[in-house]
């Protein structure tokens, strides 16, 4: 899988992205990005980006000319998508659609976004990560790409993992139930002893099963009603 990210600030990535699994990854040829620097495309001596919004306001708006230079220069594009809080919120099944395309083609805006025309001419597809206005997308599409990334065939060590997380197919799209490892028994620095639920250490895996399901339930009420 191919990420293109039109951006002011390539340096960003690939960040997170190339640690642990998903750097693993990377190493690995299992997914690549190319930043294009949307300021190499500007053509006035300032090397200007962005300009004042017709109609009056504040802040600065990226000029569609420029952007779409930095788009062309692009050879597979594959979807086109605009990180934006304006758009479609991400969810596990958008991450696990987008996640079986070849090439996807990130645009993050800065300043008060991006001129409406260049995706109305190019088709872009707006993708919010969650209501609440970040400075800039780039960290919204590293989000994207990680939700991708993860999702990709090799990637997670073991193969149903991914299923058997929170909004995974394996338990209805509810929130995941808690995990316990060793020691069985724990006592914490207050002197409060904290046991691992019996069911778990019986080898009954009906009844695990039942139980996790029963407590995935329970939060998913307590946390997200709305998921039920
Ligand atoms: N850019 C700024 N805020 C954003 C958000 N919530 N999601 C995606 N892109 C953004």
């Amino acid at each position: 899988m191919k990420f293109n990210i039109l951006t002011l600030f390539p340096n960003m990535f690939p960040s997170m992205l190339g640690e642990s699994l998903a750097g693993k990854a990377l190493e690995r040829g299992d997914w690549s990005f190319n930043t294009v620097n949307i300021r190499n495309f500007a053509t006035d001596n300032h090397k200007s980006v962005d300009d004042t919004p017709y109609g009056g306001g504040a802040g600065m708006v990226m000029r569609p000319d420029i952007i779409e230079r930095a788009l062309l220069s692009v050879p597979d594009q594959g979807r086109k998508i605009y990180l934006s809080p304006r758009g479609k919120v991400l969810n596990q099944a958008l991450a696990k659609e987008l996640s079986q395309e070849e090439n996807l083609t990130l645009l993050c805006g800065r300043y008060e976004g991006v001129d409406q025309r260049i995706l109305d001419a190019h088709n872009f597809e707006e993708i919010s990560i969650g209501d609440y206005v970040l400075s800039g997308g780039e960290p919204a599409a590293m989000i994207l790409m990680d939700a991708c990334i993860r999702l990709l065939p090799n990637v997670m060590g073991n193969a149903d993992t991914a299923d058997n997380e929170s909004f995974g197919e394996n338990i209805n799209g509810l929130l995941e139930y808690p995990h316990y490892t060793r020691p069985a028994e724990w006592t914490d620095t207050k002197s409060v002893t904290h046991s691992v639920p019996e069911v778990l250490k019986n080898g009954d895996h009906a009844k695990i099963d039942e139980w996790r399901e029963e407590q995935s339930i329970k939060i998913t009420k307590k946390i997200r009603p709305d998921l039920l």
